[in-house]
């Protein structure tokens, strides 16, 4: 397409937060009961506090994993399914959820940003694959063969963000972005509105509070996913 020419066919953005996996009785991380309440973020969720305690990473994450398996998609889930299956555009699913609710709502081409619980991959040799059970200091990595060296296939702090091109490319040819459970407060993603902004896309943002970026967005619905999320569905597929 040359340059300044936008697609004909509206292409939406949606990023997904911990707040749309809320209902299904996924904890967040900043609200109250929160992961991070209670819990120090250097000393579960960055390289550092791997290398100084890993078995304690381990468990941290073995804890979500095995609590996948108490969950069930919501209605939010379900209804982005169903936009992405009905659009006629395209529709680009960006999350920073490392569960796989938006797969067993029915969602296809998921972008993990922040990567997935249930896929580790080995410090030494780079092999990913995915991983349903515990993980301990112990475990032999399959390939290589040595201990110690798998983790969760997951973004910690200080460390970037996966599929940061594809993410940048589609919400620079989107004519809408929305941001559906998420605070604003971790960066790349709490960026991303300001990237549409730049290319002229509408903005939208749906969560039950006011977030560090919500003066960000054109438009607001405020209430919790699981009804918000369907209703805006509904409204634009219904035109
Ligand atoms: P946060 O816990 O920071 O924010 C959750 C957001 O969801 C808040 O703005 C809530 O108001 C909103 N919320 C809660 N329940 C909701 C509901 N039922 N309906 C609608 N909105 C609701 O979670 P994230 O923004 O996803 O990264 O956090 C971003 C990143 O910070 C995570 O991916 C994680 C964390 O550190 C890593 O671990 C790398």
């Amino acid at each position: 397409m040359p340059c300044g020419m936008r697609a004909q066919e509206p292409s939406i953005v949606i990023l997904t937060g911990a707040g749309i996996s809320a209902e299904s009785g996924l904890p967040t991380f900043r609200d109250k009961d929160g992961l991070w309440e209670g819990q120090r973020v250097e000393d579960v969720a960055c390289p550092q506090a791997f290398a100084r305690d890993p078995e304690r990473v381990q468990r941290f994450y073995n804890l979500r994993r095995a609590a996948l398996r108490t969950v069930e998609p919501n209605a939010a889930h379900l209804a982005l399914a169903r936009l992405q299956q009905a659009w006629p555009g395209r529709v680009t699913l960006v999350t920073q959820n490392v569960d796989d609710l938006h797969e067993r709502a029915g969602s296809t081409a998921v972008t993990h940003m922040h990567g997935e619980l249930q896929m580790v991959r080995c410090d030494f040799c780079g092999h990913r694959m995915e991983w349903l059970d515990e993980l301990h200091t112990t475990t032999v990595c399959p390939v290589c063969l040595r201990s110690r060296g798998l983790r969760p296939d997951i973004v910690w702090f200080g460390e970037i963000p996966f599929h940061m091109d594809l993410i940048q490319d589609a919400v620079e040819a989107s004519t809408l972005f929305v941001a559906i459970g998420t605070s604003g407060q971790v960066y790349p993603a709490a960026g991303l509105v300001q990237v549409a902004r730049a290319v002229g896309a509408a903005t939208l943002e749906i969560n039950n509070a006011q977030t560090a970026v919500s003066g960000c967005f054109d438009h607001h619905r405020i209430g919790p996913a699981s009804v918000e999320v369907p209703r805006w569905v509904e409204g634009l597929l219904a035109g």
